[in-house]
């Protein structure tokens, strides 16, 4: 990763105690967790067996910390399946969807009510369903379908590997994705190495996840992605900034903000931006000369942080940078001194919803 423009000399965040005090329901264990935890889910996925079945489009429904996993498989299998993945997060489906649709519900909690109703829907359209989640009523509704069941008792977006990892192991079980039993693997060891860098017990100066959050503590961060197999990171950055640090932040993807967004750049502003790139060895040469020149037409406007992939495999270059974005957005929730598992303003929308009944 390249990011040596945010060294700073703060150690705020070595302090052990500062991390119990503010992370009350210990997210850092939850992340800092994730190699095992994919570990798990595939372990747990190996037990099942789904039939083959060629989907004439793929449809993953699901909101929040449950409809990300369908993006990131979107991120991966880009340039390998000839069918569209498309992520619904919306009460009801497109008109394209049929009884050739594969349809994955995806809730967490399993009580969400726009994966509710797309789940109704996808039952009347009569489009192939699996629905994941950890109970819920979208258990209790989905008896008669193939219901993949999760560890409950934690925060959705924790639960990442167990929403994410059912839903490429069921695409390649069908057949329609390649298996990838050796990207699997690289990516578990890759993220157990990265784990030593980004713990908390790692020092700031040696760790760059605590370095970057020192640098966008007060900035608004502009999340920049440059190939299709970051966007769906990029996005997770974004998700996890707000949920867990309690921050705005913005993400706008290469080559499009340069037909629109860079003229944000011609203004001025009060705001004070971060704007971190996230970068891939993947992106093509076109991109590469036009980070180029975004470098250029940003200096001195914005303070401005790269940060790369790392491994050979599409899934582990993906999980690398995924896994530093959620570690810094936990070191900027300690800095905020905000709780990251808290979301007092979801659920407060949730409960009002739920006060009314159905619209
Ligand atoms: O991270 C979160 O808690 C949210 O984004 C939830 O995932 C979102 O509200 C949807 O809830 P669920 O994942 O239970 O369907």
């Amino acid at each position: 990763m390249g990011c040596e423009n945010c060294r700073t000399n703060r150690t705020d965040l070595d302090d052990s105690s500062l991390l119990r005090e503010v992370d009350k329901g210990d997210m850092f264990s939850f992340s800092l967790n994730m190699p095992e935890d994919i570990e798990k889910a595939l372990s747990d996925c190996q037990a099942r067996s789904f039939s083959s079945f060629s989907p004439d489009n793929i449809l993953v429904c699901g909101m929040g910390g449950s409809a990300i996993g369908g993006d990131l498989a979107n991120s991966l299998l880009w340039e390998e399946i000839s069918v569209p993945i498309h992520v619904n997060r919306d009460y009801h489906l497109p008109a394209f969807v049929s009884k050739n649709s594969l349809v994955f519900l995806v809730s967490y909690s399993g009580n969400t009510e726009e994966t509710l109703n797309a789940y109704k829907e996808a039952q009347e359209k009569e489009a192939r369903r699996i629905v994941i989640c950890s109970g819920g009523k979208l258990k209790e509704i989905a008896r008669e379908d193939v219901v993949i069941e999760i560890p409950s008792g934690r925060p959705p977006r924790s639960a990442l590997p167990f929403l994410f990892v059912p839903i490429v192991y069921a695409l390649e079980s069908m057949g329609v994705a390649r298996k990838r039993s050796r990207d699997w693997k690289e990516t578990i060891s890759l993220l157990r190495q990265l784990r030593e860098n980004y713990s908390p017990l790692t020092p700031s100066p040696d760790n760059k996840a605590k370095q970057l959050a020192y640098c966008l503590q007060g900035k608004l961060p502009l999340l920049y992605s440059t190939s299709p197999l970051t966007h769906s990171v990029a996005y997770r950055w974004k998700t996890q900034f707000n949920e867990n640090a309690k921050i705005h932040a913005y993400v706008d993807y290469f080559p499009e903000l340069h037909h629109n967004e860079i003229m944000g750049w011609e203004g001025k502003d009060e705001v004070s931006y971060a704007v971190v790139l996230l970068r891939d060895k993947g992106e093509n040469e076109r991109i590469r000369r036009r980070v180029e020149i975004t470098k250029e037409l940003l200096e001195g406007k914005a303070d401005l942080y790269e940060v790369w992939t790392q491994g050979e495999s599409r899934l582990a270059r993906i999980f690398s940078l995924l896994f530093l974005g959620d570690l810094v957005s936990l070191y900027l929730a300690i800095l905020n001194r905000v709780d990251p598992q808290e979301i007092n303003f979801i659920n407060y929308i949730k409960s009002k919803l739920n006060a009314v009944g159905e619209g």
